[in-house]
């Protein structure tokens, strides 16, 4: 598929400045495609559309850009850049206008491309935002607050900027946020002629990939949305630049001229050498300038001025012939973010199962081992040791092998005053022989009664007894 790239003229209104300084109007707007020259009948011009002073930035935006939008969201490259002399209102159509209260493409497109995803709930979509300015032909990230200089690098094809951070988008309040931000970073300055003049190009560059929900092995389509304000080309003698406006000027100009240039080389015939080096804006736009981008290009223009109008509409029908190649960018590898977090989330998701089994089997365990202990509660649902009928009970007291070993020799009762756990006071392994001969079942748990008359101990081996109570001493019990 072969695409145009779209153009549209935009005609302001007279502006207070040529109102009170009595300007002569010298174009006429003749929507919906044509402008011409007043007094020069053959000075016509047919563009894709052609926008009059009384037609709102809303109007532009639903009638030239919308398309385009809806088209980034499918999957292909877009950009949308206003161009034209200084004053003539592209950052106006871009950006609306804060004091006026007038809201810009960039508003609309935001709203719309939000919209268009609340309508295809079987999609999912991962959008990330980033915004540079070019300034005297240096690249600066407008979301940073380092003032650094970035550098470009050429990747398979396509151009990066390296360092310029892109940020994750969830909501349209948050795109706004990052816009204002941005907005607040870019040079600006008064000139004679505007006092507001954009001094540097900016680029607010989307990255909108999506894939169909749940669909872990199908395409993302990953596409690259550029909203381009460009500085406007200027007159020193109508500026009144001197010092840091005029070096600003000087570079604003060359930037644009280099613009030019590509547009015409591209224009002209096929395969032919295009100068994308010769300037940072046409490298960063490289893609969108007959590349596979859909393009649209409103051209600003005012009718007060003959001879910038006149080279604004030159430009603007050499880009009318040419043609790009867009198409829909699949990316069935781990280089479109969507399919890496998809796949980290899959990984995430089966360590969470994994946890959980092996949370589960521990869980088990620990039961059992409850279980197990709850077993060696002595009480009367539990009868863990044999019961011996007793011909005098007495309540014990702490078992204490020095009083335990007088029980065995003395022919008094012995007496164990306070309640104990044989868990806890005797060693497993050697307290069989104890807990079978000496001890009985009492009526409440961790409660056990001694029978410690000589004569009832007689049929138990001493000599055993006494080595479990030396090995109770010896463990410090
Ligand atoms: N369509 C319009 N309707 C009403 N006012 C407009 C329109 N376009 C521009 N203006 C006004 O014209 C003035 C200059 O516009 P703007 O700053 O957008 O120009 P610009 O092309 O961005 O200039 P520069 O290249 O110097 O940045 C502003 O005061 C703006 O409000
Ligand atoms: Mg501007």
């Amino acid at each position: 598929m072969r695409d145009n790239i779209q153009v549209a003229v935009r005609m302001r209104p007279l502006i207070s400045r040529e109102v009170e300084g009595k300007a002569v109007t010298y174009w006429n707007a003749k929507p919906p495609s044509t402008i011409y020259q007043k007094n020069s009948h053959s000075t016509i011009f047919n563009f894709d559309r052609v926008f009059e002073g009384q037609e709102e930035n809303a109007i532009v935006y639903e009638e030239f850009c919308s398309p385009i939008v809806k088209s980034v969201i499918d999957g292909f490259n877009g950009t949308i850049f206003a161009y034209g002399q200084t004053s003539s209102g592209k950052t106006f159509t871009m950006l609306g206008d804060n004091d006026k209260n007038v809201l810009g493409i960039i508003h609309f497109t935001i709203s719309e491309i939000f919209n268009l995803i609340q309508n295809m709930p079987e999609r999912e979509f991962l959008l990330r935002v980033s915004y540079m300015e070019i300034y005297n032909e240096t690249v600066r990230d407008l979301l940073s607050d380092e003032n650094e200089t970035l550098k470009l690098h050429e990747e398979n094809g396509q151009i990066k900027v390296v360092g310029l951070k892109e940020h994750l988008i969830q909501e349209p309040e948050q795109m706004l946020q990052y816009m204002k931000e941005g907005e607040c970073r870019r040079r600006t300055g008064e000139t004679a002629m505007n006092e507001k003049s954009s001094r540097s190009h900016s680029i607010l560059r989307m990255i909108i990939e999506s894939g169909l929900r749940g669909a872990e092995d199908a395409a993302v389509n990953v596409s690259h949305f550029n909203l381009v304000d460009l500085a406007g080309s200027e007159r020193a003698r109508q500026t009144g630049a001197k010092g840091t406006r005029f070096k600003e000027s000087i570079n604003i100009n060359q930037s644009l001229l280099g613009l030019s240039r590509v547009i015409r080389q591209l224009s002209e015939k096929e395969d032919q050498f295009i100068s994308y080096r010769d300037s940072k804006l046409t490298r960063i736009l490289q893609n969108s300038l007959g590349g596979n981008a859909l393009t649209a290009i409103i051209c600003t223009v005012t009718p007060a001025c003959l001879e910038e109008t006149h080279s604004t509409l030159k430009f603007a029908s050499q880009a009318k012939c040419i043609k790009n190649k867009p198409q829909v960018n699949e990316v069935l590898t781990e280089q479109a973010l969507l399919k890496r977090y998809a796949n980290e989330i899959k990984k995430l998701t089966e360590k969470l199962e994994a946890t959980k089994e092996e949370k589960a089997q521990q869980n088990k365990n620990l039961q059992e081992q409850i279980e197990f202990l709850k077993k060696r509660f002595v009480s009367q649902m539990n009868p863990v040791f044999k019961t011996k009928a007793a011909r005098r009970e007495t309540w014990g007291g702490c078992l204490d092998a020095a009083r335990l070993r007088r029980a065995f020799t003395s022919e008094e009762p012995f007496v164990i005053k306070e309640s104990i756990s044989l868990e806890d006071s005797i060693p497993k392994s050697r307290s069989r022989s104890l807990q079978n001969q000496m001890w009985s079942i009492p009526e409440e748990p961790r409660t056990v009664r001694s029978y410690s008359s000589r004569s009832q101990i007689e049929s138990h081996d001493l000599s055993t007894l006494e080595e479990e109570c030396e090995d109770i001493d010896a463990a410090g019990i």
